[in-house]
């Protein structure tokens, strides 16, 4: 963190601490509000907050390790929602999700190493008639099969990108 963006993040969470001091659940609402900023909550973050509110660090870990919203890790550049609903699962998403997490190297809610892509599963995309389906950022993927798998993410990879600009 550079010395102007640790200004930013010490002006942001007085601002926040001030906005939210006196209220219930201020702790949680903060994190939210950070969340939201920076995408995710970063650890100087979490330092100066427990020293703004007079709160252990161990706690703050706690509610961001409790609340499944909470990301401990910069958000990646794509964002891959695999979805494990009943629809989607009897069509074989676990095996998609298999393959995804081999050939990433990333575990479920993480993100890749080099940050390009996030892992998310979540419950039903709401098209399920397309089953099984995987939405990365604004697109979704129906009726996919394993072997489609690396081709589709394919088209994500930097290379590529770089190549169209
Ligand atoms: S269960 Fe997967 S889209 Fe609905």
């Amino acid at each position: 963190m550079t010395q102007e963006e640790n200004k930013i993040m010490l002006d942001e969470i007085a601002s926040l601490v001030s906005k939210w001091k006196d209220k219930e659940g201020n702790l949680i609402m903060i994190l939210h509000e950070l969340q939201n900023f920076y995408g995710y909550v970063p650890r100087p973050a979490a330092l100066e907050l427990s020293r703004a509110l007079h709160t252990p660090l161990a706690r703050i870990y706690e509610v961001i390790t409790f609340y499944n919203f909470f990301k401990l890790e910069p958000p990646g550049k794509h964002i891959i929602s695999l979805c494990l609903g009943t629809a989607c699962y009897l069509k074989g998403s676990a095996i998609l999700l298999n393959e995804i997490k081999g050939l990433l190297n990333v575990e479920e809610g993480a993100t890749t190493k080099d940050g390009l892509f996030q892992l998310d599963v979540v419950r039903c995309l709401g098209c399920c008639g397309l089953a099984p389906v995987i939405k990365i950022d604004d697109k979704v993927y129906g009726k996919v099969q394993k072997s489609e798998v690396m081709g589709i993410l394919s088209q994500y990879n930097n290379h590529q990108e770089e190549s169209v600009k």
